[in-house]
């Protein structure tokens, strides 16, 4: 298993450029199930994820050609660790086989984003359970009660949901669709569902994040009717049949934030390019009630740290409050920033697990219930811990940059899920970071 070796205590210092979203990646990946026109995506990250989501699609019988695309933008034949991010089309002309099966939808939970779009193509999905994940059962009740709302008839066998809509004509039909909380996957779900079923549907208490706008946008150029994406009330007319189109993936903004951490971590200096600061007011607003002096241009940010970070508290909830996602790397940003930081987890319960790891770094953090209390110490001491998550794993490179001496970050592969060349991007900002196998 791929570790990462961090020789820590060098502010960062450079200019990097940021790849297209994940999250927004796996829904549109998605969203070519629901034509029978090639849809082509550019910006797409290089991830393990997205190799997940496209060996999904090829077993369904969606054809798939992809192009590295080399960091100056143009197509190359770099070997896969140089190239960045790429260009991908997708043809479901050919889809026959409407089931995601265990073996892919364990890795990623993301998998459940066919469930909708399959169910309003073909009448008919056969989707694994995600089930557990290490931060939290994320159960996906809130998906299937809207497709039942539409008319589609769920079972729950061997550990598959099993959808069929019984309408004449095999569609899905209108509904108000009412989620108990918000959910950002459900909403893309139900809201490409909705594109093709009879009549209109509404979401209400639909997420209003940045990614579920990037996929409304892409629907609406393949002939959708969509209105609201972006505030909690969703409307969708639906229609008869959506063409491809090409769609240009927005930057991500959780990789953003996590490079602007780690830079302010280590009391650098960095400029990000081919990124967005529209998604990210409050990170950016919390970078600054940290110490961090930020400017922004167009596409770009700059960021100054300060030489000793200011402890910020914060609390998690959906868009356009705190993204759970950078929960983690500010937890490390406040293990070196002076006072103490109050954080709040609200939306999933088991999402601290970074937290022991850090402490075994120095740390100071205790956690009571979903908050957790982060003293800042005056240094880091490197040592070996094991990344649990996704974004934890990118809390504890953080803490390993500005930790002294060196860091041996485990079980890496959560990373390269989410983080497209993480060390190699580290690395052109001056960080001593190498992989070891
Ligand atoms: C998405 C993001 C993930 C982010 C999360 C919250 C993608 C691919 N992933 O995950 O990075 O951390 O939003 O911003 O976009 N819930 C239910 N029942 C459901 C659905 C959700 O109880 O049917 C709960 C979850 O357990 C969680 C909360 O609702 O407590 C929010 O989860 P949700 O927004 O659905 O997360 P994801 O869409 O899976």
């Amino acid at each position: 298993m791929d570790k990462l070796l961090i020789e820590g205590g060098i502010p960062l210092a450079g200019e990097i450029a940021i790849s297209g979203a994940k999250n927004a990646a796996l829904p549109l990946l998605c969203a070519a199930l629901l034509t029978r026109e090639p849809l082509t995506l550019t910006n797409v990250p290089d991830l393990h994820d997205i190799d997940t989501m496209l060996k999904l699609l090829v077993q369904m019988g969606v054809k798939v050609s992809r192009e590295k695309v080399g960091a100056g933008g143009t197509a190359s034949a770099a070997p896969a660790a140089m190239s960045g991010t790429a260009s991908v089309t997708l043809d479901a002309s050919g889809l026959d086989n409407p089931v995601a099966p265990y073996d892919l939808v364990k890795t990623m939970r993301a998998a459940v984003l066919v469930l909708g779009p399959l169910a309003a193509r073909c009448g008919e999905a056969r989707v694994s359970l995600p089930g557990g994940c290490a931060i939290g059962a994320r159960p996906v009740d809130q998906h299937i009660r809207g497709l039942q709302a539409m008319g589609a008839e769920i079972t729950v066998e061997q550990g598959y949901v099993h959808a069929r809509t019984t309408a004449a004509g095999g569609k899905l039909k209108g509904a108000r669709l009412f989620t108990d909380m918000v959910t950002v996957t459900g909403t893309e779900n139900l809201m490409m569902a909705a594109c093709l079923a009879d009549g209109e549907s509404v979401i209400e208490n639909a997420a209003r994040e940045p990614e579920v706008v990037d996929l409304a946008n892409c629907l609406i150029a393949m002939g959708a009717r969509i209105s609201g994406a972006g505030t909690d009330v969703i409307r969708i007319q639906g229609v008869d049949r959506l063409s491809g189109t090409t769609h240009r993936i927005m930057p991500d903004r959780i990789e953003t934030g996590t490079y602007l951490c780690a830079a302010a971590a280590t009391g650098g200096a960095v400029r990000l390019t081919n990124t967005s600061s529209s998604y990210l007011d409050v990170v950016i607003d919390k970078l600054m009630d940290a110490g961090c002096e930020i400017s922004l241009e167009r596409a770009t940010i700059n960021l100054k740290a300060p030489p000793r970070l200011k402890a910020v508290s914060i609390r998690t909830a959906p868009y356009p409050a705190f993204p759970t996602d950078m929960q983690a790397q500010f937890m490390a940003i406040n293990t070196v920033a002076d006072g103490t930081a109050i954080m709040r987890e609200t939306i999933f319960e088991n999402r601290f697990m970074h937290a022991v790891e850090l402490i075994r770094l120095g740390a100071d953090i205790k956690i009571d219930g979903n908050t957790a209390f982060v003293t800042g110490v005056g240094k880091l001491d490197g040592a070996t811990v094991m990344a649990t998550d996704l974004r934890a794993s990118a809390s504890l490179v953080i803490a390993g940059l500005a930790a002294q001496g060196e860091t041996i970050v485990d079980r890496i592969y959560h990373l390269d899920r989410g983080y497209e060349q993480m060390e190699t991007k580290l690395a052109a900002l001056g960080a001593r970071v190498r992989r070891v196998k």
